[in-house]
């Protein structure tokens, strides 16, 4: 269904139209604070200063499908972040978050990461299945009734955490759409 959209590397222009998606894309059970949280954790600068390897899908009609935006860290070697990422709700389940991951794991390898971690709110039950399925670990923390370790306070007092950590292997050019080995031991929180 969406193996023939192209992927393609995140612009300045894509801020505005994956901005409406902050709102369109998330069914937030009537928390009208919700999508504001989210545009705060995507202000413009991510669109100027993080797009090397964030990346955008388009649909036929070269709509926004799909994005990624993850950067390598500017202060650890060797370690990547990925800092948001989202899927069309009707495109959701056929493949999209997997193909960003794995062009994603390629990109930031090339550059030398052998290990890149994100998080996730613990309500999120479909992120942290997701993060599973595609190799990463959940930092050892708190114990959470859901039954995956938190990070207590980690963005601030009362906003637990998921940490997830993912090994890869190095590799030295990017090939886009192969799927990369991974999946280390190494689950410190990022
Ligand atoms: C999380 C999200 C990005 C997943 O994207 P997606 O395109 O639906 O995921 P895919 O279809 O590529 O699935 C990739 C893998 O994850 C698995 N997966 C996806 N959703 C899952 C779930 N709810 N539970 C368990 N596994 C899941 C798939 O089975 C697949 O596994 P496989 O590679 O072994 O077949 C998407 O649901 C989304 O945009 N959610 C809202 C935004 C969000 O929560 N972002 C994360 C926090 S910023």
């Amino acid at each position: 269904m969406t193996s023939g959209y192209p992927i393609r590397p995140l612009e300045e222009d894509d801020f505005l139209p994956i901005h409406r998606t902050l709102t369109a894309w998330w069914d937030d059970w009537g928390d009208p604070q919700a999508a504001n949280q989210r545009m705060l954790l995507l202000p413009r600068l991510f669109f100027q200063h993080f797009a090397d390897i964030s990346m955008v899908v388009t649909d036929p009609r070269d709509e926004v499908a799909a994005y990624l935006i993850g950067f390598m860290s500017q202060s650890r070697a060797g370690q990547a972040y990925i800092h948001f990422v989202g899927v069309h709700p009707d495109l959701r389940g056929h493949g999209l978050g997997g193909r960003l991951y794995r062009r994603f794991f390629e990109l930031c390898a090339s550059r030398g990461a052998t290990r890149v971690s994100c998080v996730t709110s613990p309500g999120n039950i479909r992120s942290i299945g997701f993060h599973r399925a595609l190799g990463f670990e959940v930092a050892t923390g708190r114990p959470h009734s859901g039954g995956f370790d938190v990070q207590p306070d980690y963005d601030g007092k009362g906003l637990d955490r998921v940490c997830f950590v993912r090994s890869l292997e190095p590799i030295a050019t990017p090939d886009i759409e192969k799927s990369t080995s991974g999946g280390g031991h190494d689950v410190s929180a990022p």
